[in-house]
């Protein structure tokens, strides 16, 4: 693969300018770097690789999970997902806030990834085309990690994720969670290096 130094700068930054907004990312990081799992928002390579494997038909929505400050949903846009379709769920407050400052008419829900069936409201529940992952399920615990595919699950049957990770192999058990998991993309362009992944339920 040819790496070309014109994409290590501009590939490699945060994505989304005035919607990345870094700052309000590495304060959320000083005060919970668990929950937040990285100390700047992802690349737009990587937002990019996340958004080019979506799929959806023309009535379905997109769900991202743990938007942040917007740099995948900024991508879903660009990817000409309609901001009516685009639901985007983030746990804190003051970065729900920042979302709707900076994504006009997206659906905006500031919640609880691993309670979607209370999260979300209902007219949205089995219309979804594709969910997305961008909370760090990594360092959870398995009986979280299960919480969460069976709160997607409870909202998108059949559908499983994708889900962006800077792990070398699965970040999940994906056997043991009922899983099957195929590693579509992979990208030096981002800090750290990170893969995209797209699990779904097996059988
Ligand atoms: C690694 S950041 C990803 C942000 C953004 N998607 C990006 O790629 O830059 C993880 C985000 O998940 C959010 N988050 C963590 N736990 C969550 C939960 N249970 N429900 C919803 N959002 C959650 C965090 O607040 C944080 O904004």
């Amino acid at each position: 693969m040819e790496i070309r130094m014109a994409d290590l700068a501009t590939g490699s930054a945060p994505a989304g300018g005035k919607v990345a907004n870094t700052a309000l990312f590495f304060r959320r990081w000083l005060a919970n770097p668990l929950q937040m799992g990285s100390i700047i928002p992802s690349s737009r390579a990587l937002c990019e690789r996340v958004a080019r494997n979506v799929e959806r038909a023309p009535d379905e929505y997109v769900l991202e999970l743990g938007a942040g400050t917007g740099v995948v949903s900024k991508a879903l846009l660009d990817h000409g997902v309609p901001p009516e379709k685009l639901i985007v769920v983030e746990i804190v407050p003051d970065m729900a806030e920042h979302l709707r400052s900076v994504l006009p008419g997206v659906n905006v829900v500031c919640g609880d990834a691993f309670a979607l069936k209370d999260t979300i409201p209902q007219e949205w529940q089995g219309r979804i085309g594709t969910a997305i992952c961008g909370i760090p399920l990594v360092m959870l615990p398995f009986e979280q990690q299960k919480r969460f595919v069976d709160a997607v699950e409870s909202v998108a049957p059949g559908k499983g994720f994708l889900l962006f990770t800077y792990c070398i192999t699965s970040p999940l058990p994906y056997r043991k969670l009922g899983l099957t998991a195929k590693r579509l993309e992979w990208t030096p362009l981002n800090f750290p290096p990170a893969s995209v992944w797209r699990y779904r339920p097996a059988g």
